[in-house]
């Protein structure tokens, strides 16, 4: 595409209300998505793992300790011990009752009305949870090309692989960090299965960018929680932008 310096044109950047509007509500809850969707976001990005009974659902960390008022590993509670707590008033007691969503609810409450960044967070607990996302999705016909803006990502390479040869039609991203990741031969080996390479703010400079763009991957970074980082991106030429707080990305939302 043509420079929007030289074109005039407004490049858009994709909006990703990471974990939903965090900055506003609680993360990965019904309250933090519908705010992501009230403000304008393009995609809201979850955090997918599973109950010991098998259920998916939607959290960040591998504990229910820091944003519920339980106790555990989300792998040792039930899918009925987990909905049982609470998910909100660690944010603020107006959010009191909010609870841990399902996958598939999170898909069904938000197919349509924006598009859903899923992050495997650490498959590597979770034999088998590729298989079990690629169903939740295929069975809605979330699998099509160009369906609905889906894409799946995560830090667990060998995972999004797997993904990849599940729902070939389904964009998969690649999470990172690390420096070296960056490296031209890791670029390119991520190029072979990935449509997204996804770094945090700290790493990402304008020649990553076009390095990444020339190997026909797109770049959404994270995770934005200042006006600043997000300035800094803008300039850098991402092409999406995963944000705690959609307006510094886009004021006019
Ligand atoms: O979407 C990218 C970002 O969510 C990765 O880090 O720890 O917030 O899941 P984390
Ligand atoms: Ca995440």
């Amino acid at each position: 595409a043509a420079d929007s310096a030289t074109t005039g044109d407004l490049r858009k950047i994709d909006n990703v209300a990471h974990r939903g509007a965090t900055g506003y509500a609680p993360e990965n809850t019904l309250a933090a998505f519908d705010k992501g969707v009230e403000m304008k976001s393009d995609y809201i990005e979850i955090d997918v793992q599973r109950s010991k009974d098998g259920e998916l659902v939607v959290i960040h960390d591998t504990t229910v300790d820091r944003t519920t008022d339980g106790t555990g590993y989300i792998k040792d509670l039930t899918f009925e011990q987990l909905r049982q707590l609470d998910a909100g008033s660690w944010k603020g007691e107006q959010f009191t009752g909010e609870k841990i969503p399902s996958f598939s609810e999170i898909l069904d409450r938000y197919r349509g009305k924006t598009g859903i960044l899923i992050e495997l967070k650490a498959p590597e607990l979770y034999p088998g949870i590729e298989e079990q996302v690629a169903q939740e999705l295929t069975q809605r016909n979330l699998d099509r090309p160009n369906n609905e803006k889906i894409i799946i990502q995560s830090f667990n390479f060998e995972s999004m692989k797997k993904m990849n040869t599940l729902l070939p039609n389904v964009p998969i991203g690649v999470l990172t960090s690390s420096k070296a990741h960056t490296a031209p031969e890791a670029l390119k080996e991520f190029s072979a299965y990935a449509d997204y390479f996804n770094p945090s703010y700290g790493i990402v400079t304008k020649e990553l960018v076009a390095e990444v763009h020339g190997l026909g991957m797109k770049i959404s970074s994270w995770t934005v929680r200042s006006q600043e980082a997000a300035d800094f991106l803008i300039e850098m030429g991402v092409d999406a932008i995963i944000t705690d707080y959609p307006d510094y990305v886009d004021p006019r939302n």
